[in-house]
């Protein structure tokens, strides 16, 4: 069996660099990895960090570049990718505009599709944009659907899927969490070994979505800033994604505030290990809502909905919104109301146990006759 795992951004290569080794260690499969490389730098930074070489790299990313020149760009780049690698089946993750093209791709050339992270919506068809639509489109082309959650499984059913094409088998960021985060980890960026964790509370802060482009962002931008002027205990660490448009809101409306820290995206380990020290974390990020409450940190989502009411059903994700004001409010009272914040902070996993890539290739080489039972569910 030939699998192709096909993937760009860095969400993407965090969720799926451990299935691509998992998948490699099983003797019936050939594991195969395709980069779009719709993020570059971001890319080849998780690449590195988890020791993955890719069989092709569409080398595709432009400044600003444009959904549609996304998706044309990753459709003729696939064509020849799928011609020579010849997979048996396609993987892909999660919902950006590389899974969608890779879906469609794939369909294009008849070969079948695994939808890794399927079945998260909000039914917004706009919120998040584009990430709901490349979700369910993705849904309409994969014959097998991997469910972090047993609520991802509802909303597939609901939608009339196939049962016998779903599994639950939790969140793949839970494996990759589990060989990153070390209680005597040393970051390389200096600057984080010299914060005073536990002395003063330290948030990290990631913001970079398309739906928050121009008025949300902006507002979002402000109230971290109001955050940092108004509480001396606080020291905010924020790595701004290397998105153009984002980087202008935080040079406009953030850079020279007191006690923020604005950095370069942090390699995957040093991200997920400075989540494990901080106090608190605000993001618009899907993957960071996933990661934090397994670490037992609070986070307060900079979005109007939610794909992952899970954590938030747990209590240990809020969604503060995009109004200045209601996001200086919830992150005030987390800063200084110290019963508000115990009920938050607790380690919950929801999102998956860390065997999720096992259940995945189990679930493969079942469909495929290489293991005789169907592979039993995750539950929360
Ligand atoms: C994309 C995904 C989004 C995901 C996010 C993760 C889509 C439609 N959106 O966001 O779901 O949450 O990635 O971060 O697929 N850039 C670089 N170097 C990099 C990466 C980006 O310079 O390594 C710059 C480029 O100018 C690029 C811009 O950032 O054009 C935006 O990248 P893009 O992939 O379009 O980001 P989003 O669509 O915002
Ligand atoms: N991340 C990282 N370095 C950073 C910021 C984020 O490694 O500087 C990781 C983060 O821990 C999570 C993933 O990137 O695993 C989330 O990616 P992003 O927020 O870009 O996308 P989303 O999850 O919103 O699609």
């Amino acid at each position: 069996m030939r699998i192709m795992s096909v993937f760009g951004t860095r969400p993407e290569a965090i969720k799926m660099c451990p299935l691509v080794k998992e998948l490699a260690a099983r003797p019936g499969i050939e594991s195969l990895c395709c980069v779009t490389a719709q993020h570059r730098q971001m890319l080849d930074s998780v690449l590195e960090v988890f020791g993955v070489t890719p069989d092709r790299d569409l080398d595709i990313m432009t400044p600003r570049q444009t959904l549609s020149g996304i998706t044309s760009k990753c459709l003729l780049g696939m064509d020849e990718a799928v011609d020579q690698l010849k997979p048996d089946m396609i993987l892909v993750h999660g919902d950006t505009s590389t899974t969608f093209a890779g879906a469609l791709s794939a369909y294009y050339h008849q070969v079948a599709v695994g939808h890794v992270e399927a079945g998260l919506r909000t039914y917004d068809k706009y919120a998040p944009f584009p990430e709901e639509m490349n979700r369910v489109l993705t849904s309409s082309i994969a014959d097998l659907h991997f469910c972090p959650t047993a609520g991802n499984r509802e909303n597939l059913l609901r939608e009339g899927r196939d049962p016998e094409g779903i599994f639950i088998t939790g969140n793949t960021v839970i494996d990759a969490l589990k060989t990153t985060v070390r209680k005597d980890f040393r970051f390389a960026t200096g600057e984080l070994n010299r914060l005073p964790y536990g002395e003063k509370k330290v948030l990290l802060v990631t913001c970079h979505r398309r739906e928050n482009y121009g008025e949300p962002m902006k507002n979002i931008m402000l109230a971290l800033r109001q955050i940092a002027e108004e509480n001396r205990d606080v020291e905010l660490v924020y790595p701004v994604h290397l998105s153009p448009v984002v980087r202008e809101a935080v040079d406009r409306y953030l850079r020279g505030a007191p006690r923020v820290h604005l950095i370069d995206p942090l390699p995957a380990d040093e991200m997920h290990n400075l989540m494990d020290r901080c106090y608190l974390v605000l993001t618009d990020s899907g993957g960071l809502q996933e990661e934090a409450p397994a670490l037992g940190k609070p986070v307060l989502v900079l979005r109007r909905e939610t794909e992952r009411p899970e954590a938030v059903a747990a209590g240990t994700v809020k969604l503060a919104g995009v109004v200045q004001d209601d996001i200086v409010t919830m992150a005030t009272r987390l800063i200084r109301d110290k019963r508000a914040y115990d009920e938050m902070a607790r380690a919950v996993n929801p999102y998956g146990d860390g065997n999720a890539c096992r259940r995945i290739a189990d679930a493969i080489e079942w469909r495929y006759g290489l293991r005789a039972e169907r592979p039993a569910g995750y539950e929360a």
